[in-house]
């Protein structure tokens, strides 16, 4: 069959190489892509929410199948838009309809439904420009650190965690006051939560569902989780404390009641959907969803994924997702980013980037690079995901720092502690 899958980063790089697997494909095409994804599939030069453009293409080139990478497309309604044209209605797209994409498009929304079906999360409230008061009274009853979430999407950026009272009052009503434009007209406040962090990814065909290898990914900037937050410097998988006990609770309390309340509320939901879990004492928790794998998770999630997932997909356009197997490697996976100096802040685009025909033993995942005149050059903060394997965690570490070394770009920098505080 004939897939398309949007996006253009290191998640999507990684999905490409693993769709590419399939002996079910035999053409990919990704939109827009980037200079990786054009080694395992056609790049095709349409952005990845130019519906009426996309629709276009899967019509003129017999696409069978759409997959979307990014939360954008989703949250603007790149379900709906296909099943609403005739012409695309039976092209299945893999991702939620945006009622079920705003479990990620709107804070307050998420929350709002983890209440609703008993799921464990931080306790909240929600005010907007009507109820400053309230909120400043609310964030009194707290306890330090202070959590405020706008309630829209803010690539990443949303969330602010303020050591004092006094600056959680003062952030709250500049957030208010449009910090986040209109994303952050509404804000969440919640409990601070204390732990540590770990994604689960399921597929689900909106009945039943299967549960990914899990993943942490690091998001700091500096060593030791220091400095700004950027959109991830490394990952791993497993994660030694998703043990088989914790994983139950996660589905029992967490993943069934999820799948079963969309069901509920006749949410339509075939797609990836992202945990973002904390581990407060043993016990799982939710901080937020996401309506789409994690990115830089994918590179390595993928690499641990033994089943066509293209076989996954069509049991999420059949409805049948029980009747297919997954399974999963056994090795340790884990990916190092390599990013643009200067990054998370500003940073210089269009380098060259030498040494990549020299990596062997890792999977290279382009994340922000282009072709330019014939050579791969950088076009974005996080440039590459060296991905590797390993018997264990430190082997794949290893294998992923040696390969790193041999792939180099002006003002290079990556972490050299990823994998290391658990
Ligand atoms: P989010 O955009 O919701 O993923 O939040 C960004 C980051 O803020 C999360 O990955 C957590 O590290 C942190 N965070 C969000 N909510 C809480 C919370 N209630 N308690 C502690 N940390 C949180
Ligand atoms: N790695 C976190 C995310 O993709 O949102």
């Amino acid at each position: 069959m004939k897939v398309l899958l949007l996006g253009s980063g290191g998640r999507e790089h990684a999905l490409a190489w693993k769709i590419a697997q399939s002996a079910k494909v035999e053409k990919l095409f990704i939109a827009p892509g980037n200079a990786g994804t054009q080694n395992v599939g056609e790049n095709v030069d349409i952005k990845a929410d130019d519906f009426e453009a996309l629709k276009n293409f899967v019509v003129e080139n017999g696409v069978d199948m759409v997959i979307v990478g990014p939360e954008d497309p989703l949250v603007k309604g790149v379900y709906d838009d296909f099943k609403n044209d005739e012409r695309t209605k039976n092209v299945p797209v893999i991702g939620p309809s945006k009622a079920g994409a705003v479990l990620e498009g709107s804070k307050d929304f998420a929350k709002q439904f983890m209440k609703r079906h008993n799921i464990p999360t931080a306790k909240y409230e929600t005010f907007d420009g009507t109820t400053v008061e309230e909120g400043l009274k609310f964030l009194e009853t707290l306890k330090a650190p202070y959590v405020l979430k706008a309630d829209g999407l803010c690539a990443g950026k949303g969330v602010l965690i303020l050591p004092t009272l006094e600056e959680a009052k003062k952030e709250f009503k500049e957030m208010l006051g449009g910090m986040f434009g209109n994303a952050s007209a509404r804000v969440v406040i919640e409990e601070f939560l204390s732990g540590i962090e770990c994604s689960v990814f399921a597929l689900t065909d909106g009945k039943n569902y299967k549960i990914l290898p899990e993943a942490k990914d690091y998001k700091r900037i500096g060593e030791h989780d220091t400095g700004l937050n950027t959109g991830g410097m490394g990952s791993i998988s497993p994660v030694p404390f998703a043990t088989k006990e914790w994983m139950q609770k996660v589905e029992d309390r967490i993943i069934r009641p999820t799948v079963e309340g969309l069901a509920e509320e006749n949410i339509e939901y075939k797609g990836f959907i992202f945990f973002g879990l904390i581990n407060v004492e043993g016990e799982p928790m939710v901080i937020e969803y996401n309506c789409r794998m994690g990115d830089p998770e994918t590179e390595t999630v993928m690499l641990r994924l033994k089943s066509d997932i293209v076989d996954l997909f069509e049991g999420v356009a059949e409805g049948n997702l029980d009747k297919r197997d997954i399974e999963f490697d056994e090795r340790a996976a884990v990916c190092v980013m390599l990013v643009s100096g200067g990054y998370p802040q500003t940073y210089a685009k269009g380098y060259e980037i030498t040494g990549l025909d020299k990596v062997e033993d890792s999977v290279v995942f382009h994340a922000g690079t282009k072709m330019q005149n014939g050579k791969v050059v950088t076009n974005g903060g996080r440039v590459i995901a060296v991905s590797s394997y390993g018997k264990d965690k430190s082997e794949a570490l290893q294998n992923s720092f040696t390969q790193a070394q041999k792939i180099e770009f002006t003002d290079k920098y990556f972490r050299r502690d990823i994998g290391q505080d658990l």
